[in-house]
């Protein structure tokens, strides 16, 4: 089944018609973006449609959903998207399986334009991070409108003060480690903690500062595993008798690289790193004897309703990219510049990853207040 088309008349009549897209990991406020951008653009007697499971969904167009009001009103304190995500989706390089069986790559991008133009969209929001957004620039170059709109719990996408999804995985982590402490603490143990944070250590330094770690270990800066151990047991000596590590996904002790479980589904853009939090954990008893245990937070961080912070700048991200469109500002990304949020153009911020600076106040006040990042 495909999509009735009304005729050009009644298109015309009816305004613009945008489709969204949600793609990559999922992230909290996802959904308020969706319902910012329904909302703007019915304020506006547009029609927003919404596309299934990343770009996946304008190759097979029978699953596009017409969003309206009634479909989206309120979602926007939900976790997750309503319109589903892969990050194995890209139409560049989709894995397609040949007559004998085999997987092949091909670019697809064209059916994707092809389907875009047929369906008579006159823009795609584009929601999502580095490799999402990748893709709609590319696709802007082939001649579709688009808007991007930044999401990642990682927070390491560049052009954007913040992206949504990331305070919301903070406060989970927070509220994690807070409650190790007293478990820690009892045992005189060593608790590891693994984050994620492929490469940017932003959750692993907000979290373990606000939730009070001995050790914070983030891709910026390479560990010394024996400055760790010193570490924990000048703590020790001082009366603090169990510890804990946060640990980035993506850090990795001096010259060696991050640890990964090796390149996951087919189709997958990126390996899935993983292991660093029980490798810390082992060489920290083997060199202090102290009983040590690591556990990894994993996708409790992308799941659950997100914070007030993120509610708000998703909602304003969705209103703000409908305006974007409004104007004409086709190929930029809709992005905090605090108090405002402005465009920058799309072609900046794909493959500039925004890492923890090493002389910012965060990394300052943290070793002030005696925080150990392995250096
Ligand atoms: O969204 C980014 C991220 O959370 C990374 O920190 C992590 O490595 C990755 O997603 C995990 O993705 P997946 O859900 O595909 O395992």
């Amino acid at each position: 089944m495909t999509m009735s088309l009304p005729t050009k008349e009644v298109s015309m009549l009816k305004g613009k018609r945008i489709a969204i897209n949600t793609g990559g990991g999922d992230a909290p406020g996802l959904n308020a973006v969706i319902e910012a951008v329904v909302m703007s653009a019915y304020h506006r007697n547009w029609e927003v449609y919404g596309i299934k499971n990343g770009y996946t969904g304008l190759l097979n167009t029978d699953e596009i959903v017409r969003l309206t009001p009634e479909v989206v009103r309120r979602i926007s304190i939900l976790g997750g998207t309503i319109l589903g995500t892969t990050n194995k989706g890209n139409p560049f390089e989709m894995p397609i399986k040949n007559v004998t069986g085999d997987i092949e790559i091909r670019d697809v991008s064209d059916r994707v334009i092809q389907n875009f133009k047929r369906l008579r969209f006159d823009c795609l929001v584009a929601v999502g991070g580095d490799g999402s957004l990748k893709i709609a620039y590319d696709l802007f170059r082939k001649g579709m409108p688009v808007i991007g709109v930044p999401k990642t719990i990682d927070n390491d996408l560049g052009g954007t003060v913040i992206t949504f999804g990331f305070d919301t995985a903070v406060s989970t982590a927070t509220e994690a480690i807070d409650r190790l402490h007293s478990t820690a603490r009892s045992h005189e143990r060593v608790m590891v903690v693994e984050v994620m944070g492929r490469h940017a250590g932003w959750i692993a330094l907000n979290s373990g500062i606000s939730g009070a770690a001995h050790v914070i270990l983030i891709p910026e800066i390479p560990f010394d595993i024996d400055r760790i151990c010193d570490h924990i047991m000048e703590d020790e000596l001082h009366g603090d008798h169990y510890a804990i590590v946060v640990v980035a996904e993506g850090a990795a002790p001096k010259g060696a690289k991050a640890l990964n479980k090796g390149a996951g589904e087919v189709g997958r853009q990126d390996v899935l790193l993983g292991g660093i939090g029980g490798f810390v954990a082992q060489e920290i008893s083997k060199r202090t004897g102290k009983d040590a245990r690591s556990m990894v937070l994993g996708h409790l961080q992308r799941g659950g309703s997100p914070t007030t912070f993120d509610r708000l700048i998703s909602l304003r991200f969705g209103s703000a990219a409908v305006r974007l469109i409004e104007n004409e500002k086709f190929g930029t990304m809709v992005a905090l510049d605090p108090p405002n949020v402005k465009a920058v153009p799309l072609e900046q911020v794909i493959g500039s990853i925004k890492s923890v600076p090493l002389d910012s106040d965060s990394i300052q006040t943290a070793k002030d207040i005696g925080i150990c990042f392995g250096d």
